[in-house]
């Protein structure tokens, strides 16, 4: 079960990373979006990413310019961007990153599954929602996996790899050999709230809000403490923002809703305030930090 054409729905925050990705390893790509200033942005974005990416590997001296240029203009060439779902008729898998929204995200798959070829595979690269839901949406349980890939797409090296009680061998394991034909560690995991990294990651980033409305400490202090004590690429206070705050808010509440004695899972009121606001984090230029492009201000 050979991957050589791959639709992803959806080129936001991780959408761009998983297409660019799919076409740094010689596959063609289909980026399907709802709107045309979403696709521009998104395929603006990797245009900006490969171009880093070539410039690194010719200061590292991993290849002449000339072939850093070739192998840049060849990985943009692979990618085809489009508002019609139709394109992704002939793909072998389609991977959807579009909102945290489960009911979205099931009308997205029930039309997917009217119009895929019959051996495609399906992912979800969803961060909290149970896959076998969007799976029995599609009509085709025993083709659906989750594919949850992190965020920045292009620099995290891990992939989980996610199989309902339905989900087929060989999908499964087409679906394992597609992470790592894309550069990452894929981990297995079963069909559980937040898989493994969400599932400690997401209650960590809970506790930082919660200690920032308590007032034990700053944010600032909060997320020095964990950079500097536990060596942490980036405090949990940055990362919510890196993240998202209107995705991490999603998670949280469908965590809730469906898990209210879990006490891990709880939605700090500064989070609700913040999205309400319209400060989604580094995505909206502003969340508990202000941000310039992708960097912190
Ligand atoms: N494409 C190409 N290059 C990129 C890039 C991209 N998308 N993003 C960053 N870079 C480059 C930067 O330009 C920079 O290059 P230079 O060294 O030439 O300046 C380099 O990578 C390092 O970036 P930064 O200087 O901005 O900062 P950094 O050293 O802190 O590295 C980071 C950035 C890799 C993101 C690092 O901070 C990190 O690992 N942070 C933690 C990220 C994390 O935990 N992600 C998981 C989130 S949870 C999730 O994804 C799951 C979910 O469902 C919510
Ligand atoms: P985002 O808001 O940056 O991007 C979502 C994109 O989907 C938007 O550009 C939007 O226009 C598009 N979209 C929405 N509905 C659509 C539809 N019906 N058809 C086509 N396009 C549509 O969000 P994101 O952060 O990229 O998150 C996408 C998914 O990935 C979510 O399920 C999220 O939980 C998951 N995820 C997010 C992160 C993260 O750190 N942000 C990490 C891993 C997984």
């Amino acid at each position: 079960m050979e991957i050589k054409k791959v639709g992803v729905v959806g080129c936001g925050l991780m959408g761009h990373g998983i297409v660019q990705v799919a076409a740094q390893a010689g596959m063609d790509v289909v980026a399907v979006e709802a709107e045309q200033g979403f696709l521009d942005k998104g395929l603006g974005r990797i245009e900006k990413s490969v171009k880093k990416l070539a410039a690194k590997a010719v200061e590292k001296g991993k290849a002449t310019e000339e072939q850093a240029n070739a192998n840049a203009a060849a990985t943009l060439g692979r990618i085809h961007g489009s508002l019609d779902k139709a394109d992704l008729a002939d793909c072998d898998l389609i991977v959807e990153a579009i909102v945290e929204d489960l009911d979205v995200k099931k009308a997205l798959f029930a039309e997917l599954g009217g119009l895929a070829k019959p051996g495609a595979i399906f992912a979800s690269n969803t961060s909290s929602f149970p896959v076998i839901e969007m799976a029995e949406a599609s009509g085709r349980p025993e083709r659906f996996v989750g594919l949850h890939f992190f965020n920045p797409v292009q620099l995290m090296r891990l992939v989980e790899v996610v199989r309902t009680e339905k989900t087929d061998d060989e999908v499964f394991a087409a679906a394992r050999a597609f992470g790592e034909a894309v550069g990452k560690k894929p981990v297995a995991c079963k069909d559980t709230p937040g898989f493994v990294v969400n599932r400690l990651l997401v209650p960590y980033m809970v506790q930082s809000l919660q200690m920032l409305e308590r007032g034990d400490a700053t944010a600032d202090d909060i997320d020095a403490a964990m950079q500097f004590g536990c060596g942490y690429p980036m405090g949990p206070i940055t990362l919510t923002d890196y993240v998202g705050l209107d995705t991490t808010l999603s998670i949280l509440e469908g965590w809730v809703e469906r898990y209210p004695n879990e006490p891990a899972f709880a939605i700090p009121e500064c989070l609700r305030q913040k999205v309400a606001e319209g400060k989604l984090g580094r995505k909206s230029g502003e969340g508990f930090y202000k941000w310039e492009g992708d960097k912190r201000a």
